[in-house]
């Protein structure tokens, strides 16, 4: 059975709108204001840092809740297709080291000092890893397969 409409609606709402705010908010952070930052006021750091745990935290739960809901939704639609199975494993795989990179920049533990002394680079490479993510999201929505064909070739 199809998933109801409005929910696959707002979870697709809630999913993209996520990425916009988490991902605009850390090229935003590595491109403006760690270079602005340099060398000046790490109490101001760490405010800064203090508002957009909450903002990382939130983004992460509704990542996980919306992401997974349009998985399975989607299974079904997808049956037999290895290759989108693969692509959205990798892509899940992908956003936990990113969960795990953005909550070690905003988190206060000894053990994830390391990143956040060295937060120009992880920012860096959250950019690049999340640039990765959504091609492999836009990717497997457009390309030609089995679904796709499914709904373009109805069987005679
Ligand atoms: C850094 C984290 C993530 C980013 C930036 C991200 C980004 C996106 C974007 C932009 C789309 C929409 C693609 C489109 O409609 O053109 C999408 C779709 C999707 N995402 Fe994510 N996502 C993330 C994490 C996750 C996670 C953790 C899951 C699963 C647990 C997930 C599962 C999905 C699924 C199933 C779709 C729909 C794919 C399809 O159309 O068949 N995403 N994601």
């Amino acid at each position: 059975m199809d998933a109801p409409f409005i929910l696959s609606l707002i979870s697709r709402w809630a999913h993209v709108g996520t990425a916009i705010v988490l991902v605009g908010g850390t090229a935003f952070y590595r491109l403006a204001v760690i270079p602005a930052l340099e060398g000046n006021s790490t109490d101001l750091v760490e405010r800064i840092r203090n508002r957009w745990k909450k903002v990382v935290h939130l983004g992460i739960l509704i990542f996980l809740v919306s992401g997974f809901y349009n998985y399975f939704t989607m299974i079904p639609k997808h049956k037999g297709d290895g290759l989108y199975h693969a692509l959205l494993g990798t892509k899940i795989m992908l956003a936990m080291f990113v969960f795990f990179i953005a909550s070690a920049l905003v988190g206060k533990k000894s053990g994830t000092q390391k990143f956040r002394d060295d937060a120009k680079k992880w920012t860096g490479i959250m950019l690049i890893v999340a640039a990765v993510i959504v091609g492999i999201s836009g990717f497997v929505k457009v390309r030609p397969g089995p679904a796709a064909a499914a709904v373009t070739q109805p069987s005679e």
